[in-house]
């Protein structure tokens, strides 16, 4: 199914889909990094629980009429996908503060954002991905003002279904990163992935952190952390 590596980032290669154009394969790694890949580790079968998460994740959202550029997952590690040029902006959802807003603006760790706070990044590894305003997206992306106003509208509603999702199995959704891309028709649609990796997930209950906080903080066991949320949603996917 795969053909020629195109891309290999820190968390996913991404591969032309053979026979397929318009298509690629993201095959997921156990690599995990953080702080802008200054701290490293490898965890056999963090790919699988991220590949499966993900493959549930988007379904899900389309059943609410979200659009993504996923197709079907291939494989314990692998994803086929529409092939989408990467806007590179990194979209923050905030519903609780925790992370860098709390270090950047000393906001209170869990003050509840009412509505959710959007937050853009660049994502740029050589400059650390900064944070940015809106004229900033424009100067650096090609969105226009009314793409970029759609792709926030976007994330809002995709905060929506995946609060409801997450609720549902007793878990928090307190932020999350999302990555738009273009496709060949020129919309826009979700892509990159929806993971532990790229949300904060705690439990409901005991507050317990189920994602690469763990790993980021040294504080518990990624694997089992990834893996309680994959066991929580294949009870409702
Ligand atoms: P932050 O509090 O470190 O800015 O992170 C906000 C959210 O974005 C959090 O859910 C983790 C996610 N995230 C990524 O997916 N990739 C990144 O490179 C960073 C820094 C954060």
């Amino acid at each position: 199914m795969k053909a020629e590596l195109l891309y290999e980032g820190k968390a996913k290669r991404v591969y032309k889909a053979e026979g397929k154009p318009g298509q690629l394969v993201l095959s997921y790694k156990n690599d995990a990094t953080a702080f802008n890949g200054e701290k490293k580790a490898s965890f056999t079968g963090k790919g699988r629980l991220n590949n499966e998460i993900s493959s549930r994740i988007f379904p899900l959202l389309k059943e609410n009429g979200i659009d993504s550029h996923f197709i079907e997952r291939l494989n314990e590690t692998e994803q086929l996908v529409h092939q989408t040029k990467i806007i590179p902006l990194e979209v923050v959802v905030r519903n609780l503060a925790t992370g860098s807003i709390t270090r950047r603006l000393g906001i209170e760790e869990k003050t509840a954002f009412t509505p959710p706070m959007i937050e853009l990044f660049y994502k740029n590894d050589d400059l650390g991905d900064p944070l940015i305003n809106d004229q900033h997206a424009l100067f650096l992306s090609d969105v226009k003002v009314s793409e970029l106003e759609e792709i926030k509208a976007k994330a809002l509603l995709v905060n929506e279904q995946l609060r409801r999702i997450f609720d549902g199995v007793n878990v928090t959704l307190v932020d999350f990163k999302l990555e738009f891309g273009r496709l060949n028709d020129g919309s826009i649609v979700l892509a990159d992935e929806i993971s532990p990796d790229t949300c904060r997930l705690w439990d409901s209950g005991t507050q317990e952190k189920l994602d690469k906080d763990v790993f980021r903080q040294g504080t518990g066991d990624l694997l089992e952390v990834y893996q309680e949320i994959l066991t929580r949603l294949e009870a409702v996917s």
